[in-house]
């Protein structure tokens, strides 16, 4: 993006889409005005992830989140944005049954949350629902490889693509999520080999999460960059800071102030002398 495009408009799903084999795309995903505001001028592109089942809502799984609530956070994500481009999670149970189902609920995000598309998870099972969406308007960024709101059912989060069987079945799905339509794809959780050649065959951009760094972009839950959760770290995260230490020292010297008397000060207090209030 130029610098002059970033800060006049919103990044758009077709400027993502002409950045494949470009410069990296920056990712992150975001659940709140304040931290979208922290974000948006670095960020290409902000996720309202359904990862905020577990980060935010402090769920076992990505399961559990209704899709007001990821409705609610992509309208706050919004509020707190004027550059990335802003997509939103369908959460698990609100796309699977049919494409005329996912229709409905994307349909929902688009107009009351007012982002620029959404994000759904899987391959050459949602070939049929994603070309639907597409064929209405209704930008869709794919998402392949380790798929969090099926893992349960998949033997848990584990890396995909390591025997013949797993790496055609990663494969298939990029090229479905490419010919139905979708503007980009997050390879998640795939050995590097896999996601670097999935990165040169498809025509759309590919943003990694534990994937290779041959993808066109890259995106990490932003709390698990920052130090912000701590329930799992994945071997593919790394840390950018240690926000949640900072935070606890913060509440620390709040609680030892206010039981010693040191909190409020007479500064903090109205009506007091030199309080011009
Ligand atoms: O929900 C999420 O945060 C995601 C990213 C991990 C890509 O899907």
């Amino acid at each position: 993006m130029s610098d002059e495009q970033a800060e006049t408009q919103r990044i758009s799903v077709s400027q993502i889409q002409a950045q494949k084999g470009g410069p990296p795309l920056v990712c992150l995903t975001a659940y709140s005005k304040p931290m979208a505001q922290w974000l948006d001028p670095y960020s290409d592109l902000l996720l309202v992830g359904d990862s905020l089942a577990m980060v935010i809502y402090g769920l076992e799984t990505t399961r559990g989140v209704s899709l007001d609530a990821m409705i609610n956070h992509g309208a706050a994500v919004m509020r707190g944005s004027t550059r990335a481009c802003i997509i939103v999670d369908l959460p698990h149970g609100t796309y699977e049954d049919s494409p005329e189902q996912a229709l409905a609920s994307a349909k929902r995000v688009m107009e009351e949350a007012g982002v620029q598309g959404v994000k759904l998870e899987g391959g050459t099972d949602m070939q049929a629902t994603i070309r639907l969406l597409v064929d209405n308007g209704i930008p869709v960024l794919g998402h392949i490889g380790l798929l969090p709101q099926k893992a349960e059912s998949r033997g848990g989060f584990k890396i995909q693509g390591k025997d013949d069987e797993g790496w055609k079945r990663v494969m298939d799905d990029a090229k479905a999520v490419a010919e139905a339509g979708a503007f980009a794809m997050v390879i998640e959780g795939t050995i590097e080999a896999l996601a670097r050649e999935i990165t040169d065959i498809v025509p759309v951009p590919t943003i990694g999460i534990g994937a290779s760094p041959a993808c066109d972009g890259q995106i990490l839950v932003t709390e698990d960059a920052l130090g912000l959760f701590s329930d799992f770290t994945p071997k593919f995260v790394k840390r950018y800071a240690e926000l949640g230490q900072e935070v606890e020292l913060a509440v620390k010297a709040y609680a030892d102030d206010v039981k010693a008397g040191a909190f409020p000060g007479l500064e903090h207090c109205f009506g007091v002398p030199k309080d011009k209030d």
